[in-house]
């Protein structure tokens, strides 16, 4: 029996409606039994409000893959924390290096996300990792260090549940995962900064610790096997029904 069980997938701004309600309805068919890992499936806003009927009554749960920080008004195109309460969300994504990069979301931002998640009771996944040019630079930990200590800037966690993926930018949607001392290595920095932040941090019962970048039914395990290592956050390999299935199998065993 592996250490491992959260398995996160991120299906970012890939599948139509029609699409994912088909996986949806597919996954929540496979994953009926024998399944002790808690899947999360985090499909675009649009999507929510027919998946969360698809998965009611199923074990597999809702994510969101970011939110507003604000709760209510005049914030024209954002997605308030109530509303992704409406539609049955539990864990929402955040700081994803693809809005970190593409959208210049800034640690200030990221911070006001994580401090909304928590005082609405939604778990947040914060992503953390460096790009390629910062790893040849040597500055990998002081980047990933950086990440974790801005984002939880100023926040009581009291005992609320919090994730961190460890997603090295670089690797994402590459084909090819960091080696698993790599990833243990990133682990260790970030456990250290949470408790040097928050020195009475549960590790073990209030916060998940993910591995994230090119994880496929091949390389899961490396990373599953880990004792530092919680579960995973799954891109393009959890668009695909069967290979989905096969790395909730890998997880279970
Ligand atoms: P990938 O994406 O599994 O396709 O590399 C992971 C992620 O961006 O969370």
């Amino acid at each position: 029996m592996s250490k491992s069980n959260i398995f996160i997938a991120n299906w970012k701004m890939n599948l139509s409606v029609d699409e994912d309600v088909i996986l949806s309805i597919k996954l929540k068919e496979s994953l009926a039994e024998n399944n002790s890992v808690t899947t999360v499936i985090c499909p675009p806003f649009t999507h929510l409000y027919s998946i969360k009927n698809i998965l009611s009554g199923s074990n597999i749960l809702l994510g969101a893959q970011d939110m507003s920080w604000m709760g209510k008004g005049s914030f024209t195109g954002e997605i308030a924390p109530f509303m992704l309460k409406e539609m049955g969300v539990q864990y929402v994504v955040i700081g994803h290096s693809e809005r970190r990069l593409n959208l210049k979301e800034t640690d200030e931002m990221i911070n006001k996300k994580i401090k909304s998640a928590l005082r609405t009771d939604l778990i947040p996944i914060l992503c953390v990792g460096e790009t390629f040019e910062e790893r040849q630079q040597g500055r990998k930990d002081f980047v990933i260090a950086g990440q974790v200590e801005s984002a939880f800037a100023k926040i009581q966690l009291n005992g609320k549940k919090i994730a961190v993926a460890y997603e090295p930018v670089w690797v994402i949607g590459s084909g090819q995962a960091v080696k698993i001392d790599e990833a243990e290595h990133a682990v260790r920095v970030i456990k250290q900064v949470l408790l040097d932040i928050s020195p009475d941090i549960d590790l073990k019962n209030d916060v998940d610790i993910l591995y994230g970048g090119s994880v496929d039914s091949k390389n899961i395990s490396y990373f599953t096997e880990s004792k530092l290592i919680n579960g995973v956050l799954v891109g393009g390999a959890s668009l695909d029904h069967e290979e989905f299935v096969k790395m909730i199998k890998i997880m279970n065993k």
